[in-house]
């Protein structure tokens, strides 16, 4: 099962990508998790810990590998490069290991206007579209808002994206703003999970979200809030919301007819 998280900035995609993956990786799924977010923090939501999470190299930071890959220098553009490089190698390799998860941190490219293609950018993508049409695990994807750099081809292995979405119009139009990415991008299932909706809000969150699917509802917790400040996992400290996240898992897998295989 390959799924990407994404959503308006601070809805909450991090927590539930993490939750999510610890979720799976308890079900006995291998899973690779991937932060593709420029501001990188899933290390922390899965529970790495933190003077660990903080010596974690981006792949777009490795100098030296994309060099070694693509045959140029990062940051240099022009002259020639391989557009393929051997990427099959670097999960096993370059990814932090805990039980059951691999994470890879990818970092962030500086593109210019247009995108451009550099070495660190094409090493990027290929990684990305290897993770999401190779790989055999449960591939978990981070992402900011912005999902175009996802790319046609490595889209349509994604299983399922899922929008976080919080009681807020801005919330609600950055979802609408993805679903047009994603169709544009051959995302195949694309659903909505809400996250610290109050059941005052509930009927009016749902009638600006008529037109989605709804997987689950996610409940305001203190205890993820606590966890966020002491740098722990939500998975090990927040029940009630963990509960809410595995009960959006199964809705997830049910609809996805994923339950007999990764
Ligand atoms: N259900 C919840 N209850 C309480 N706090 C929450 C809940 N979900 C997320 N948070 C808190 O909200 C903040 C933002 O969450 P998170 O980092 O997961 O969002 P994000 O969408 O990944 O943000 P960014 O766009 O910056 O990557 C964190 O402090 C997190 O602990
Ligand atoms: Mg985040």
């Amino acid at each position: 099962m390959k799924l990407a998280i994404t959503g308006k900035g601070g809805v909450g995609k991090t927590t539930l990508a993490g939750t999510i993956a610890r979720i799976l990786a308890e079900d006995g799924f291998t899973v690779l998790a991937v932060d593709a977010d420029p501001d990188a923090n899933l290390a922390s939501a899965l529970g790495v810990p933190p003077e660990e999470a903080r010596g974690i190299v981006p792949i777009a930071e490795m100098s030296d590998l994309i060099a070694e890959r693509t045959g140029a220098q990062p940051g240099t553009m022009g002259g020639f490069f391989k557009i393929n490089p051997r990427v099959d190698d670097i999960p096993d390799e370059l990814s932090y290991k805990m039980d059951g998860i691999r994470l890879m941190v990818m970092g962030t490219v500086k593109e210019g206007a247009g995108g451009c293609i550099c070495p660190e950018s094409v090493l990027l993508r290929s990684l990305m579209r290897h993770l999401l049409v190779r790989r055999k695990e449960a591939v978990i994807l981070d992402m900011e808002a912005g999902i175009e750099h996802l790319g046609r081809g490595t889209s349509e292995s994604v299983d399922a994206m899922l929008v976080v979405v919080e009681p807020g119009a801005r919330s609600v139009r950055t979802a609408e703003s993805i679903r047009k990415l994603a169709q544009d991008l051959g995302i195949r299932h694309l659903f909505v999970v809400l996250n610290k909706v109050p059941d005052e809000d509930m009927a009016a969150v749902m009638a600006y979200l008529k037109d989605f699917e709804v997987l689950g509802s996610l409940p305001y917790s203190d205890q993820v809030r606590r966890a966020d400040l002491d740098e722990a996992p939500p998975f090990e400290r927040a029940d009630a919301y963990v509960e809410a996240v595995r009960g959006v898992v199964a809705e997830l897998r049910s609809r996805l007819d994923l339950t007999e295989e990764a």
